[in-house]
């Protein structure tokens, strides 16, 4: 297996199926939220009030780049918001097969709602926000993936079956 790289709105289950898919293949899991709220010693939501979204974007960046001279092979989840930047998209296409999970705005409504820890949903209507990123967005991830798999109504297991069968 190649590595893959998960994609896909805040809410569309790239950790959960990334760390299974990872444990089942004996690959690494690497989550870019994770490594660059390791790196900082801070929380993401810490990084966005203290530094900005800007800040956090080239955190992003960086880590990706970082990761290119990774040689033991990986599942990467990545942050929602990473192939927003055109040079994260070319960087991701080129660290694996980018998979991006889709899922409806309803289902990501339901994941995230009451979730404190993703700066970018906080106050407002949760819904308003969604609909906007999610629109913004979808041109990007199809822009970006390899393939494209939608995940409404399914399990984790089932999930990790669709992308198994893409490889
Ligand atoms: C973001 C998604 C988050 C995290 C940050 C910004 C985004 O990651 O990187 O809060 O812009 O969509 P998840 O997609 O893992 O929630």
């Amino acid at each position: 297996m190649k590595n893959v790289v998960l994609m896909g709105f805040m809410g569309a289950g790239k950790t959960t199926v990334g760390k299974m898919l990872a444990g089942a293949e004996h690959y690494q899991f690497i989550d870019t939220d994770e490594q660059i709220e390791k790196e900082q010693n801070r929380k993401i939501s810490d990084i966005f009030d203290q530094d900005g979204e800007e800040a956090f974007r080239q955190m992003e960046t960086d880590y990706l780049r970082k990761l290119e001279a990774e040689q033991r092979p990986f599942v990467l989840s990545i942050g929602g918001g990473m192939p927003v930047r055109e040079e994260n998209r070319e960087l991701l296409r080129k660290l694996g097969i980018v998979v991006y999970l889709e899922a409806s705005k309803e289902t990501i409504i339901q994941r995230v709602s009451g979730d404190v820890n993703r700066p970018l949903l906080q106050g407002g209507s949760l819904e308003e926000k969604v609909t906007a990123l999610m629109n913004a967005r979808e041109a990007v991830y199809l822009e970006t993936a390899h393939a494209v798999l939608n995940t409404d109504g399914d399990t984790a297991e089932t999930v990790i079956k669709k992308i198994k069968d893409l490889l």
